[in-house]
């Protein structure tokens, strides 16, 4: 085993406050890890950040009916200030608006480009004339077509978990004025996600020291097959296509947040940091399960594609349930962890959901 250690913990989205979901679920078992190894005498780099661009993002502005800009950058600094407060010892915890991440991202865009990994498509996607835009995933709501839950999103079922391409939902509706979008064609550029299917299957086949259910979940999801994915979206916040004729979209999120694990290690402005700790080092991510698909499929893909190495290790916890449901802000049910240290103290809090 490997003397230096890279913890990648999942990236935050800056558009609401942590609460003790977040922290139990991920920033927390992250930071005992962390701690651990450091205590083992390993050399560990423990990063994350806040994830900034995407529709996430530009939802809560519109809301609030401010810039995406003013969103982040308060939920960025708040963020930070309660890893600080729950001693969730990050080396790094940065976000993605950063002039360095923006280049990593088109550098590695171009590549996979250049590579033919990411390729031109046209396609049908969601167009409302009464908003008179094309409606990225998270702006339209549907059916799902596996498992017929009606409020799944544009790009993903919260019930089933399936990856959804959005022009497979059924009874869409605009997110923004409720009114029936129509499909209308226009062109994407496209992740050639088969081109790694028998790859990434004997890679997964050999993770029998992840948790088995997550080795397991990621075998079969793989096993049903992987379907090209859009990796650009009809949104104006978010990192610019490095591709002509692709100015007025923007880079999908995913494909940028994941990406930060390499900013994040040094990948274009520290190759000493970037051999020690990618190369050389042990990698592990850790995450909440609802993400799994991204960083055991997607992820991996993108790694295979710049001819990077592959993560050891992916850590996917449950949620911490209220009443048998997931808490989250939008069920209402959310505890907030900052009152609770500031009751009990911090120590005395983590004890407490750790136990
Ligand atoms: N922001 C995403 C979420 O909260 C997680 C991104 S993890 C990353 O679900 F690695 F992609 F950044
Ligand atoms: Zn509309």
């Amino acid at each position: 085993m490997s003397n230096k250690i890279f913890i990648g913990v999942a990236w935050p989205y800056a558009n609401g406050s942590l609460h003790l979901g977040h922290i139990a679920g991920c920033y927390l078992p992250a930071d005992i890890f962390a701690r651990y190894n450091r205590l083992k005498g390993r050399d560990v780099l423990m990063v994350s950040g806040s994830d900034e661009h995407g529709t996430p993002i530009t939802i809560t502005a519109d809301a609030e009916k401010i810039t995406p800009q003013k969103v982040v950058d308060r939920y960025n600094k708040e963020h930070t200030e309660n890893m600080e407060q729950l001693g969730i010892s990050f080396d790094l915890f940065t976000r993605t608006t950063t002039k360095n991440h923006e280049s990593v991202v088109q550098d590695l865009f171009s590549t996979l480009y250049k590579k033919k990994y990411i390729y031109k498509k046209s396609m049908n996607a969601h167009y409302c004339k009464n908003c008179s835009r094309f409606l990225p995933d998270r702006y339209i709501e549907g059916t799902c077509p596996h498992c017929h839950e009606t409020g799944a999103r544009g790009d993903q079922c919260d019930r089933c978990g399936k990856l959804l391409d959005s022009s497979e939902l059924e009874d869409v509706r605009c997110k923004l004025c409720g009114g029936t979008p129509v499909l209308q064609n226009t062109e994407h550029l496209f992740f050639s996600l088969s081109s790694f299917e028998s790859k990434l299957l004997k890679w997964v086949k050999n993770k029998k020291y992840w948790k088995s259910n997550v080795q397991k979940f990621t075998y079969n999801w793989l096993k049903g097959g992987l379907k090209d994915r859009a990796v650009t979206r009809d949104l104006s916040w978010g990192i610019k296509v490095p591709v002509p004729g692709f100015e007025k979209k923007r880079i999908y999120v995913w494909f940028d947040a994941l990406t930060n694990y390499l900013t994040a290690v040094g990948y274009e402005n520290n190759e000493e940091m970037f051999s020690k700790f990618w190369k050389d080092g042990e990698i592990v991510h850790l995450l909440g399960k609802d993400i799994l698909r991204f960083h055991a499929i997607i992820w991996p893909c993108m790694l295979l594609a710049a001819g990077e190495k592959l993560p050891e290790k992916i850590v996917a916890h449950g949620w911490w349930t209220v009443a048998g449901e997931k808490m989250s802000k939008s069920k209402g049910n959310v505890v907030d962890t900052i009152q609770e240290i500031e009751k009990y103290g911090v120590d005395a809090f983590r004890y407490f959901l750790l136990s």
